[in-house]
């Protein structure tokens, strides 16, 4: 077991479209083991295989409460095969260190994927949990896809970008998603109190990460 090199934002190999994998070899495992060791020695709660240098369609997530005890899930060829409803969600990434912004994600999908012993697994994740903006969040990374593609607001994730040293958005990436921002906006407009809520929570990220 090692710790791997996570690969950062600029470097071209984190565009790259993955490849599907095609046996689970013994150096597979290996891979997977290093990168949940990986993951979990910068407190991440997911990483995908072109943050490690492999553009392998490969990403692990966990996200349990971190005083309990680990629960590691492993996806090989993932599909999302169903997905809906659409959330505000605050976002970083291990390959942009210290940089969170909003973005558009959908609240409830389903994915397909082989465990590490090659056996199809399907797993769904509901109301905007943890679990549905992370299988989101590292699916994209397999298409070369990158969360501020998904920013609600692209001058704000710039000067969020500019103040962590990391370039700034790839304008040409960025996604459209009219439908999604408008059943967010929809949604904001009708929960006032969720969005001061979540605001507040978001401050109080941002005052945990400053104090990091
Ligand atoms: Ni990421």
């Amino acid at each position: 077991m090692s710790i791997l090199k996570i690969i950062e934002y600029g470097n071209p190999i984190l565009r790259e479209k993955s490849k599907e994998v095609l046996k689970i070899s013994k150096k597979i495992k290996t891979l997977v083991n290093d990168m949940l060791d990986t993951m979990y020695s910068a407190n991440g709660v997911g990483l995908a295989g072109p943050q490690v240098g492999q553009n392998l369609r490969i990403f692990v997530i966990d996200v349990s409460d971190p005083k309990g005890p680990i629960d590691p899930m492993v996806f090989i060829n993932p599909k999302i095969i169903k997905k809906s409803g659409a959330i505000n969600s605050y976002e970083g990434c291990l390959s942009f260190v210290g940089a969170y912004t909003n973005v558009r994600r959908y609240s409830y999908v389903m994915v397909k994927a082989l465990d590490l012993n090659g056996r199809p697994f399907i797993k769904e994740a509901r109301d905007g949990s943890l679990l549905a903006r992370a299988i989101q969040h590292e699916f994209d990374h397999l298409d070369g896809k990158l969360f501020i593609d998904h920013a609600r607001n692209r001058f704000e994730t710039d000067n969020i970008l500019k103040k962590h040293n990391l370039p700034p958005v790839e304008v040409d990436k960025m996604l459209e998603e009219k439908e999604l921002e408008d059943e967010i906006v929809a949604w904001e407009k009708a929960h006032p109190e969720d969005v001061q809520k979540q605001l507040e929570e978001i401050k109080e990220q941002q005052d945990q990460q400053e104090k990091n």
